[in-house]
């Protein structure tokens, strides 16, 4: 039997060449399958990597040598795929958000915890090298003592890229819970825990129009707020500020921490090499060396794979990932109510990474 991990990946759409890239490069990985509603699309996809099996869902999970499912379907998806492969005895790796409600990711969580298997979740750019050293340089002291952040990512929205984005404007996604878990899973690995939210947000248009692709032209509905402006406040008593929006003609996605010191510029989260600076009070600028990295999607798959052999726990674990939707769903609640929300779900604060994993070796 190999000593490779295998692994069977299901949606073949957009994101899923990103992912492929990583894991097929990856000398521990076995990539054995990619499953898809629309099986020629996963049989195309499959062609183009040279993974050997394609097809329906339930014939991935015939293949007892998969172990590890990759669930890159769209957020309504993710919780009926991740249940079934939990129920055939697979762990599951699950792109963001978790779930569309507490209720959907709580079930994940459970149907795993019983049957001992693990659920880890995107976002994996927070185990990059450009936020790493970001978090080693806040964690080392070189901004003193951290006080706030300030996230802002804005752009006109995803249906100028995206063939297929009527998904993007529905729920599970818009632009808090599709680009928020990139921002709160990089506080929350700065600062620790929310625990408290405020929030205001609205939506611009009813529709949108698809702007590329076969479908160029279609208009489809909006169902989520496209503008949320929030503070949240920490377990540690950071706070942060932050906008999330594809209602902005302006495109900007910044992360910025303060400290008693001096402030760092980590860069865009969603990216695996920012370059992060740090800005004295003299106006003197520390810029960091430039980082070369292929590490791509699916690094935090790599990360699982490893953690589950060297029985540890892993890094971009499922009850983080359910604190990052728990403060995404009281986020959306509180800019309804006026009131500011308690919350109450926790999660560990991730160790540094990488210990095991170094830049170029999924090259
Ligand atoms: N596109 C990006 O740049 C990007 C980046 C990061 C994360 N993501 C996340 O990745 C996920 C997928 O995004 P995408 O852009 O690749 O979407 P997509 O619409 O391009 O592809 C999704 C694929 O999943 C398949 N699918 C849906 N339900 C299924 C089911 N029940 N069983 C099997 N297959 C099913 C669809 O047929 C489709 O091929 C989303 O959660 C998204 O938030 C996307």
């Amino acid at each position: 039997m190999s000593d490779r991990t295998g692994v069977g990946i299901v949606g073949a759409g957009a994101i899923s060449a990103q992912y492929l890239r990583t894991l097929t490069r990856a000398p521990d990985l076995d990539v054995r399958f990619v499953a898809d509603l629309d099986t020629e699309r996963a049989r195309a996809r499959a062609a183009e990597f040279d993974v050997p099996g394609s097809g329906t869902l339930d014939a991935l999970l015939a293949d007892d040598a998969v172990r590890i499912v990759v669930n890159l379907t769209v957020p309504r998806a993710h919780v009926d795929v991740a249940l079934t492969a939990l129920a055939a005895g697979r762990h599951v790796w699950n792109e963001k958000p978790l779930a569309l409600d507490r209720a959907g990711g709580r079930a994940v969580l459970d149907a795993a915890r019983s049957a001992g298997l693990r659920v880890a979740t995107a976002p994996d750019t927070v185990l990059g090298p450009g936020f790493q050293r970001a978090l080693r340089l806040v964690r080392s002291g070189a901004i003193g003592t951290p006080l706030s952040a300030l996230a802002q990512v804005q752009n006109p929205g995803p249906e100028r890229w995206h063939p297929d984005p009527a998904f993007l404007y529905g729920a599970g996604a818009g632009p808090l819970l599709d680009l928020g878990p990139y921002y709160l899973t990089a506080l929350v690995h700065l600062f620790g825990p929310v625990t408290r939210v405020q929030a205001v947000a609205a939506r611009s248009r009813e529709e949108r129009v698809i702007g590329s692709g076969p479908k160029a032209g279609e208009r489809f509905p909006v169902t989520v707020a496209t503008q949320v402006s929030a503070l949240y406040a920490f377990a540690g008593g950071e706070s942060a500020q932050a906008l999330f929006s594809f209602d902005s003609p302006l495109r900007r996605q910044r992360l910025e921490v303060t400290g008693t010191d001096a402030s760092v510029v980590v860069g865009d989260p969603n990216m695996f090499d920012p370059v992060p600076e740090v800005h004295h009070a003299d106006g003197s600028v520390l810029r960091t060396a430039p980082i070369r990295t292929r590490i791509g999607r699916g690094v935090g798959v790599v990360e699982l794979a490893r953690a589950i052999r060297a029985g540890e726990p892993e890094r971009a674990s499922g009850e983080l990932a359910y604190h990052v939707l728990d403060v995404m769903l009281a986020t959306l609640e509180t800019a309804t109510s006026g009131k500011v929300i308690d919350i109450h779900s926790t999660c560990e604060r991730p160790a540094l990474f990488p210990s095991t994993i170094r830049e170029g070796e999924v090259d």
